[in-house]
């Protein structure tokens, strides 16, 4: 999250943008996504869609990048070989057209994916993704537990209730009890 931080998104783009014109003067690569930015919670899956398509099997690599750390992902090609890294064999589930789907995310996957897609000629093309992981917010923890705390005191307040009713219940039906006796006693007399 702090690494994240440190980098501005517009840069990021700028950066990417200008890597990706630079790659189109390049070659015959093509490598199409609707969406760049993506934002997430912890646990939650996210799903890098691209649709890479160049002459002959393309090799797809996908790289993680965050202000401290690099790391590769994963190397594929579609039908030939699927190599994801230790790390990630979990979570990584690699597509045929170069998409990458990451499940259960957690703080530390917040960063930038970077594909790199090499043709058999060895020109290459790059397209990067930015994705941020929203902590489970801390609001709705404290909600949940104000939440039990008020739960538990209703509940607290229906016993509470519950037993003066009960105590009431009981001092009306000695009451009763005690005013019927002294009757009965004289309904018992009256025969004698
Ligand atoms: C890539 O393939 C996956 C799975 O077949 C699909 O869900 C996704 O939409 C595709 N991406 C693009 C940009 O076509
Ligand atoms: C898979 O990747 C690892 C590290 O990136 C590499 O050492 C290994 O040789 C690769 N295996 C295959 C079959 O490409």
């Amino acid at each position: 999250m702090w690494q994240f931080r440190l980098w501005d998104v517009q840069d990021v783009a700028l950066f990417l943008s200008m890597a990706i014109y630079i790659c189109d003067l390049a070659g015959a690569i093509s490598i199409h996504s609707a969406q760049r930015s993506l934002t997430r919670s912890v646990q939650e899956d996210v799903f890098f869609s691209v649709d890479v398509s160049c002459g002959g099997i393309p090799t797809i690599e996908w790289n993680f990048m965050s202000g401290v750390v690099s790391r590769t992902i994963g190397t594929w090609q579609p039908g030939v070989y699927t190599n994801i890294t230790v790390d990630y064999s979990s979570r990584v589930q690699a597509y045929n057209n170069g998409s990458m789907g990451l499940s259960d995310l957690r703080l530390q996957d917040a960063g930038y994916y970077v594909i790199t897609v090499t043709e058999a000629t060895g020109s290459s093309k790059d397209s990067g993704f930015v994705l941020k992981v929203n902590e489970v917010l801390y609001e709705d923890l404290q909600y949940l537990s104000i939440s039990v705390v008020a739960l538990a005191a209703a509940a607290a307040l229906l016993m509470l209730i519950m037993w003066l009713l009960d105590k009431v219940y009981r001092r009306i039906v000695a009451w009763r009890r005690r005013r019927r006796m002294p009757e009965n006693n004289e309904t018992e007399l009256q025969p004698l």
